[in-house]
């Protein structure tokens, strides 16, 4: 099969096309032949050698794929719920980046009616990440505030659209005012520059003084102390990411007033069985929001799966609103 590899760790050329021997799927696992693979930030680190992948997962990047299933046992077909042929995205711990792949059955879901495989591809990584840190860590309820720092990212735009079709209000940061406009365009109810204004002052004045009840975070750094500042009482805050830094000065008194609680995760080596659970309750409470229209996939662009390295390059150069995605028809 075709695949994309990281040749060596480093810049946007280390992506280099190949070929490999298609997986062979295991006991619990279909074979999937893919049409579409989209792209995530975790896959930049891990071209850099910074986001190594589990034990026993393909070398090849990419965590979610769209296609149709091509393999597996009659058991674990019937675990996802599919047959062989079946249009099918997946999230996977890596080798997305290529013609076949492999899934457990239970992070299989149903390409949803009505979507491209390009647009299913652009949704595992991304709602997985959403669902477990928004809904089911932080508790986020109708009615309440949410906080997305980065608003335009391939995860804010799924938090914008999930949050807001699930009642609550959303305020989002950007690094400019088009990407701010693009935000709202998506459906946050109030965008802050962060590059010209200060999201704490301005979360607090949109919320009257009360603050955000849950904040999803993908920078920390020294966003973790403002966030302190502007989270509501018993605030919930997320963090998925440091691209802001690693160490935080934080108020440890108002996380005793507020009752804060801080968290954070990240999905990939958590087990088969933690991403069924979430694929089971995306498939119930998402897929019929996104089969509807009332959540869509937001695409930037496609490259042909040979241009992965522009793809990347494209990424980090974070001119994108929402998902870029690898294309292999
Ligand atoms: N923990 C997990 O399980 C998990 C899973 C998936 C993704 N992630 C993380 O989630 C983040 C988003 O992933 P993605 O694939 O959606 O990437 P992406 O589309 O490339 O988005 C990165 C975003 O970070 C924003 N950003 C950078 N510095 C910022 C700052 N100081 N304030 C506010 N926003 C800032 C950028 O906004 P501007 O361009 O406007 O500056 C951009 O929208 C990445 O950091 C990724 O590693 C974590």
């Amino acid at each position: 099969m075709r695949a994309i590899e990281i040749t060596a760790p480093g810049g946007p050329e280390v992506l280099q096309a190949c070929e490999r021997p298609a997986p062979v799927p295991k006991a619990g696992e279909l074979l999937i032949a893919v049409q579409a693979s989209g792209i995530n930030r975790p896959d930049v680190l891990q071209r850099k050698g910074l986001y190594p992948m589990p034990p026993g997962v393909s070398d090849l990047p990419g965590l979610e794929i769209a296609g149709t299933v091509a393999g597996g046992s009659a058991e674990d077909l019937a675990v996802a719920g599919l047959a062989l042929g079946d249009a099918v995205c997946a999230l996977v711990a890596g080798g997305g980046y290529a013609e076949f792949c492999v899934a457990p059955a239970g992070q299989c879901l149903p390409v949803p009616r009505g979507l491209t495989m390009i647009e299913a591809a652009s949704l595992p990584e991304t709602c997985f990440t959403v669902w477990q840190n928004v809904f089911s860590i932080a508790r986020l309820q109708a009615g309440e505030t949410l906080l997305v720092q980065g608003g335009s990212s391939g995860i804010g735009v799924t938090a914008i659209q999930l949050a807001k079709a699930l009642g609550a209000q959303v305020i989002v940061t950007a690094g400019s005012d088009a990407k701010c406009a693009a935000c709202l365009a998506i459906g946050a109810d109030h965008a802050i520059n962060y590059r010209t204004q200060d999201f704490a002052t301005e979360v607090k004045r949109i919320t009257g003084g009360k603050g955000a009840n849950v904040i999803l975070d993908m920078v920390a750094g020294d966003y973790l102390g403002r966030e302190f500042a502007c989270a509501a009482e018993d605030g919930r805050i997320a963090v998925i990411a440091v691209q802001g830094g690693t160490a935080s000065q934080i108020d440890a008194g108002l996380l005793l007033r507020k009752r804060l609680t801080l968290t954070g995760s990240t999905l990939r080596p958590r087990t088969v069985a933690y991403k069924t659970v979430i694929a089971q309750e995306l498939k119930a409470q998402a897929w019929p929001l996104i089969e509807s229209g009332r959540v869509k996939p937001v695409i930037h662009q496609v490259f042909a799966a040979d241009k992965a390295a522009e793809a990347h390059a494209l990424m980090e150069s974070s001119t994108h609103v929402g998902k870029i995605v690898l294309s292999w028809v």
